[in-house]
């Protein structure tokens, strides 16, 4: 094995490319109404944000520009409730110019869905074709301007979707040209409020997209500077933030974490962690945040030694030598309160050996480097 990255060598050609405006930084929230300029908007929010007052703070930055609101975003958006909702959405709003989608990655993955229209104005047709994975082109398409309220799902600047399909016990992943939103309006200032749950599963979302866009086929050195910066921040900020929740440097630095593993996933896609974490969360019923990011150990441990470039990179993460690294990401881990043991989420060490094998050979779990070793 050379000690060489693949690029080094020139065995690997590679490309990036996302084609999100951002803004970033306390206080770009101000510039929402420059930003959607003539256009007509309806803003896509979750329940409570009408209580947190983030409706009424939309509604002056939007003015007379603002058709109408839909909040009854469910989290973990899954087809039935998402059917109610895109046949409401088209038939009421067919005539809006833009798409504001204010919230968690439930939110903006739910205005992702909302909108690509089909031809018909029924979620069914685009049901199929995620079903089927038969392709799909957009009827009429609204152009999408994300506003994420947590540091972690990276889904203000990815052009995919989760779509949960429970009844079936399926999950898909829509992924067009045109889902990728126009612009990614990522102000810290949003984040304060945040509960400490949502806040850590939040974190740990971000710290694995970061390590999965690295232990991952599709790697290239650009999703490599932006993920190792993005997970050096999540360890070291995040258990700061958990005593200190209104501290605005390290709200600050958690919002720069999410959206740089977000950009850096956002041309690999995630890998064996995420597999893994589908059917925790289809039946177990984990949070997301948590599903995808308590088997990082031992997925790190899978990892080390496939490949000696990526075994570099993840050394660039951590602040000890890397055969050490998967006991230090336990640590972190089990510190913050979350469990690294299948057991302890109800799956026994036999359930979890099949659902490991299973996750390999999943979509998400086919892009792990360490799939052979
Ligand atoms: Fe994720």
């Amino acid at each position: 094995m050379s000690a060489l990255s693949d690029a080094a060598t020139g065995s690997r050609t590679w490309g990036y490319a996302n084609p999100v405006a951002v803004r970033f930084g306390y206080g770009v929230l101000d510039e929402l109404g420059a930003l959607c300029g003539a256009r007509s908007v309806v803003l896509v929010c979750y329940p409570e944000a009408h209580q947190t007052g983030l409706v009424a703070r939309m509604e002056r930055l939007l003015g007379d520009r603002l058709q109408g609101v839909v909040s009854d975003i469910e989290s973990n958006p899954d087809a039935e409730g998402l059917d109610r909702l895109y046949g409401d959405f088209w038939r009421t709003h067919g005539q809006c110019g833009l798409i504001v989608a204010a919230g968690g990655g439930s939110t903006i993955d739910t205005a992702k869905v909302l909108m690509v229209g089909t031809a018909s104005g029924q979620f069914d047709e685009l049901l199929q074709s995620l079903a089927t994975g038969a392709s799909f082109t957009p009827a009429h398409h609204k152009p999408l301007i994300a506003v994420p309220t947590t540091a972690g799902t990276g889904s203000e600047v990815t052009g995919w979707a989760t779509v949960w399909e429970r009844a079936r016990g399926l999950k898909h992943s829509l992924a067009l040209k045109q889902t990728w939103p126009e612009t990614a309006l990522v102000d810290p200032e949003l984040t304060l409020s945040l509960p400490a749950q949502p806040t850590l599963s939040a974190g740990l979302d971000a710290l694995s997209h970061a390590l999965e866009s690295i232990w991952n086929i599709h790697h290239n050195p650009v999703s490599d500077a932006l993920a190792i910066e993005a997970a050096r921040k999540v360890l070291a900020h995040l258990p700061q933030l958990m005593k200190a929740l209104q501290d605005r440097g390290l709200r600050y630095e958690l919002a720069l974490a999410a959206l740089s593993a977000g950009l850096a996933f956002s041309n690999t896609k995630t890998a064996l962690a995420h597999s893994i974490s589908y059917p925790m969360t289809l039946q177990h019923g984990l949070a997301h945040g948590v599903a995808c990011s308590f088997t990082l150990p031992m997925v790190l441990e899978r990892a080390i030694g496939a490949n000696a470039g990526r075994d570099a990179v993840l050394g660039r993460i951590f602040d000890c030598p890397l055969e050490q690294a998967p006991g230090q990401l336990a640590d972190f881990l089990e510190r913050l309160g979350v469990s690294t043991r299948f057991e302890d989420y109800g799956v026994s060490r036999e359930q979890a050996q099949i659902l490991i094998a299973q996750a390999l050979d999943g979509v998400r779990g086919q892009n792990f480097i360490g799939r052979h070793t």
